[in-house]
């Protein structure tokens, strides 16, 4: 990727740490250094955060890569580190979550709630059979009882699968059927746009056919009717809620599976990923308290990722439990009852971390910002991004209209497969860059390297790989240890394949490039989709920018961009071509002649997952005119028809 265009590199703006901020940090800039010198010793003293019920005897076995085996020989309850440990340092009263139902309804659980309703919830699933090393799916709506269940099955050590509540019958019955799960955790529903969902309905169609399910345990949520399979389906409320409130935690060992979670990916069988328990949750607890700089007794904590995705794994359930965080909780959608929710929540509960993706941030910007400037933000000090490249337009706009010019971004990369935060600012340490990542945080070890896997130097664009074991690391893809091997450890022996592109600048900063599939290929130039979107976001009229290579007789790969205007911006149709021609002229400017766009399509929507990452996929169907994939895994079908039918009016 050496002739990459450097666009990204030219931003200048940089952001200190607030002084206040960074006087109190959890973590301070000799941070780096001591891990560097000794980062086995760094990682064991992290892992000492953890209530173990016996120490480890070898802190990292990597004797047979990429088959790592971290805190070897210790013991813990996952679970226990959540809940009980707090209720046993005095905590007890200490709010948990602050849930909010989308119609209006809320809930406060403290840890000693928590407490009783996990261990409930454990006595109920033992009572049904479940035991150390089965498997559990769950699907559920953003519901407490999505948090009770997961804390559940790790205190009795059975193994969760959580699939996410927007997934389609089909969906659920093969991830239920890669897990051999033997129970199925649901709800008559959820809310969403002002609408129940139907979840257990789903169910009954992923589970109907021959499979390892026994029991589908279902928690009532809107009332709705759902069909019963007497001796298979029971009721949360009559299971859970008559089991004693007290529990015994037994002790797993460290590498016992936690959990498995399935990527979709772009192509292929989804990928179960194994996390296992000490490791993981040493790097959750040591990333949620430095990046967000969390302070239990008074921060308010609120990530808004799905309990379906590995954010809300790592960021909404274990590591912020395992801190003793006070946290928000909401179900539903930003836009329910108004676009103002979000904002809302924000004021009434006084959050001041605020964790979330740059397709949110982009949505508000569309919005407009006379919508969150009606509430008072004034509480939020750190704000998180996380998902996909943050262009720097959306992160000046989140910085300065959500966090009042004045606190810190903290722009995180990592993946399913990472477990937890592996490059990321630290908010009282790094001086950001609108759009950089900026470093690998303590402990970690990653590099960006050519295709031969040698280094690339400053101001050069390569592969992002780890280069060392992280305690979080996926230890494999369930049942498949070959197709871990070959997926991630393969092309460069010893090393982590992130499958991301990034570049270094002049400083060594870290620019994260989108996916190395996303590359395009423009008369020999390698250009990144993720540049040409960012040049396009930065002019005022667009809000959103998704960028393809099409098949091009001359250049090999042309460039055609999709663009949603801004919300502000005035929307008239004969304009189109000018704005189409001032946009190519304006990429032109940003970056250089050849990443002028063939083609500027103003479009109303982008096609996304439900995780909100746009699918590249199915515009360059549109671009290539080829009849559309597979549109199964869109988070709105009805995009694709809309981006169509305005083709056609537009030709
Ligand atoms: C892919 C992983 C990490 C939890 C949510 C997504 C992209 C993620 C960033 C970021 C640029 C990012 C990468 C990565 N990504 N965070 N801060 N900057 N790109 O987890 O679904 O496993 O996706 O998301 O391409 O490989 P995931």
């Amino acid at each position: 990727m050496s002739t990459t265009l450097s666009n990204l590199l030219h931003e200048v703006r940089r952001f200190e740490p607030p002084a206040e901020l960074a006087a109190a940090a959890n973590v301070g800039g000799a941070e780096y250094d001591t891990a560097a010198r000794d980062r086995l010793g760094f990682w064991h003293r992290q892992a000492l955060r953890l209530s173990w019920t016996q120490p480890w005897r070898e802190i990292l076995d990597w004797s047979n890569p990429p088959f790592a085996k971290w805190f070897v020989g210790g013991r813990l309850n996952v679970a226990y580190n959540c809940v009980d440990r707090h209720v046993a340092a005095g905590h007890g009263e200490r709010v948990a979550i602050h849930w909010e139902g989308e119609p209006g309804d809320t809930r406060t659980i403290t840890y000693a709630d928590l407490l009783g309703e996990v261990s409930r919830a454990a006595n109920a699933l033992t009572a049904l059979g479940v035991g150390q090393g089965d498997r559990v799916a769950i699907y559920l709506p953003m519901i407490p009882e999505a948090v009770v269940a997961m804390l559940a099955c790790a205190r009795i050590g059975a193994t969760h699968s959580v699939v996410f509540g927007g997934f389609s019958a089909e969906s659920l019955r093969s991830r239920v059927a890669d897990a051999g799960a033997k129970l199925v955790i649901t709800a008559d529903g959820g809310y969403r746009r002002g609408k129940p969902s139907p979840l257990k309905a789903t169910v009954d169609a992923a589970v109907a056919d021959d499979t390892s399910v026994e029991h589908v345990v279902v928690v009532r949520r809107t009332g709705a009717e759902v069909d019963w399979t007497q001796g298979r389906d029971l009721w949360w409320h009559e299971v859970v809620d008559t089991a004693s409130p007290e529990h015994e935690p037994e002790s797993f060992d460290a590498e016992h599976p936690l959990f498995i979670l399935y990527t979709s990916g772009t192509t292929g069988k989804p990928k179960g990923i194994l996390h296992t328990s000490g490791g993981y949750l040493t790097q959750a607890a040591y990333t949620h308290d430095a990046v967000f700089d969390l302070k239990p007794e008074t921060d308010v904590y609120w990530c808004t990722a799905d309990i379906g995705w590995v954010t809300g794994h790592s960021y909404l359930v274990y590591g912020p439990l395992a801190n003793g965080a006070t946290q928000v909780m909401y179900e539903g959608t930003p836009d329910t009852p108004d676009r103002g929710r979000w904002w809302e929540v924000i004021e009434r509960y006084g959050v001041t971390i605020l964790y979330t993706a740059p397709t949110a941030v982009r949505t508000f910007m569309k919005w407009g910002s006379d919508i969150p400037a009606r509430h008072d933000l004034s509480s939020l000090r750190v704000l998180g991004s996380v998902g996909e490249p943050i262009n720097p337009e959306a992160w000046i706009w989140y910085r300065e209209n959500i966090g009042g010019n004045r606190t810190p971004i903290v722009d995180t990369w990592w993946q399913t497969e990472t477990g937890a935060i592996m490059i990321s600012p630290l908010p009282g340490v790094t001086a950001t860059k609108p759009g950089s990542a900026m470093d690998p945080l303590p402990g970690i070890a990653v590099d960006v390297v050519d295709r031969n896997g040698n280094p690339v130097g400053n101001g050069e664009g390569g592969r992002l790989v780890a280069t060392e074991p992280w305690p979080s690391m996926a230890r494999t893809i369930w049942g498949d240890d070959e197709r871990f091997v070959r997926t991630y450890w393969s092309d460069l022996p010893g090393r982590y394949l992130t499958g991301d592109g990034a570049k270094r600048d002049q400083d060594g900063d870290l620019w994260l490039l989108g996916r190395i599939d996303d590359v395009m290929l423009v008369s020999g130039h390698n250009i990144s989709t993720a540049e040409v979107e960012s040049a396009l976001v930065s002019h005022p009229r667009v809000a959103e920018a998704a960028v393809v290579g099409a098949a091009d007789a001359t250049t090999g790969q042309g460039i055609v961009a999709f663009v949603i205007l801004r919300g502000d911006a005035a929307r008239d149709e004969s304009e189109g071509a000018a704005l189409a021609g001032e946009l190519r002229a304006h990429v032109a400017t940003q970056i250089g002649a050849i990443a002028k766009p063939r083609q500027v399509i103003v479009v109303p929507e982008l096609p996304k997952t439900r995780s909100g990452k746009i699918m590249r996929r199915l515009l360059r169907d549109v671009a290539e005119n080829r009849p559309l994939g597979d549109v199964t895994t869109l988070q709105d079908s009805s995009v694709m028809d809309q981006i169509s039918s305005g083709l056609s009016a537009g030709a």
